[in-house]
């Protein structure tokens, strides 16, 4: 698939260059596409790198990994028409530092139900969102892959999305309709906890008892 990574912080340089790895046709998009230091992970990764508006236009499917105070910029850049009718994959945590880490927007709304009234005509789904970066690809923290959660109305989206999850490794959980990330941000927050009190970045979720939607689906459909 034609893959645009929108933002070039951990996660984003992880997952793009994670779906290369896979066999995608993968572009990291930057505000800063040609800063020395991108030209010198492009190099040492293969993955272009290219400004929000050519990589969305040029990609079937999107992927939305910018800081949350980010998200309407890089959406902005990257052009509504650009995002349109493709599936966007919202990683992003709508997190708030206050005087301690806290999520933005949660109970009756999500980041990921922001990021598709931000881009009304993508087809969102919530995903990558409930683990660290390091875990990303090939996470291997032992006794079988983790699960992905993922979320969102559109269920070819979703299955795109759990393919390319279980290309990089993970089972994939179905947590139904794009509302559902109003369930899977505070997961995140979970694992960001866990991550600050123990000071380990080397934990993920596994949903014990359900079936794993990226094996079961066939063309066209997760339920
Ligand atoms: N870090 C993790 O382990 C982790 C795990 C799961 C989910 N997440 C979520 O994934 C997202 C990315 O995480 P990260 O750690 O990679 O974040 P980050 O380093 O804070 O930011 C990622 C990128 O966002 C872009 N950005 C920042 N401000 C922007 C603006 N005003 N307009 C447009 N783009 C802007 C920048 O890309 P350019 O300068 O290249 O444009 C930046 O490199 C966050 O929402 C985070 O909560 C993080």
């Amino acid at each position: 698939m034609r893959i645009a990574v929108i933002g070039s912080g951990n996660v984003g340089r992880t997952l793009a260059a994670g779906f290369a790895s896979r066999g995608h046709d993968t572009v990291l998009a930057s505000r800063n596409p040609r800063s020395d230091e991108l030209v010198s992970w492009s190099a040492s990764t293969g993955v272009a790198t290219a400004e929000p508006e050519a990589a969305a236009a040029a990609a079937e499917v999107v992927v939305l990994a910018t800081a949350w105070g980010g998200v309407g910029e890089a959406l902005a850049l990257a052009g509504e028409a650009n995002v349109a009718g493709k599936v966007l994959i919202d990683v992003t945590n709508p997190l708030r530092f206050t005087d301690r880490l806290e999520l933005a927007v949660g109970h009756d709304d999500s980041g990921g139900e922001t990021v598709q009234r931000l881009a009304p005509g993508a087809r969102v789904v919530k995903a990558f969102n409930t683990v660290g970066f390091e875990l990303m690809v090939d996470p291997g923290v032992g006794g079988g892959p983790p699960t992905m959660f993922v979320a969102g109305d559109d269920a070819a989206a979703k299955a795109v999305t759990a393919t390319l999850a279980a290309e990089l490794g993970w089972a994939v959980h179905d947590c139904g309709d794009l509302r559902a990330a109003r369930l899977t941000e505070p997961l995140a927050m979970l694992w960001i906890e866990h991550a600050i009190r123990t000071g380990q970045r080397t934990h993920a979720f596994r949903l014990l008892g359900a079936p794993d939607v990226a094996t079961a689906t066939t063309e066209g459909g997760a339920s």
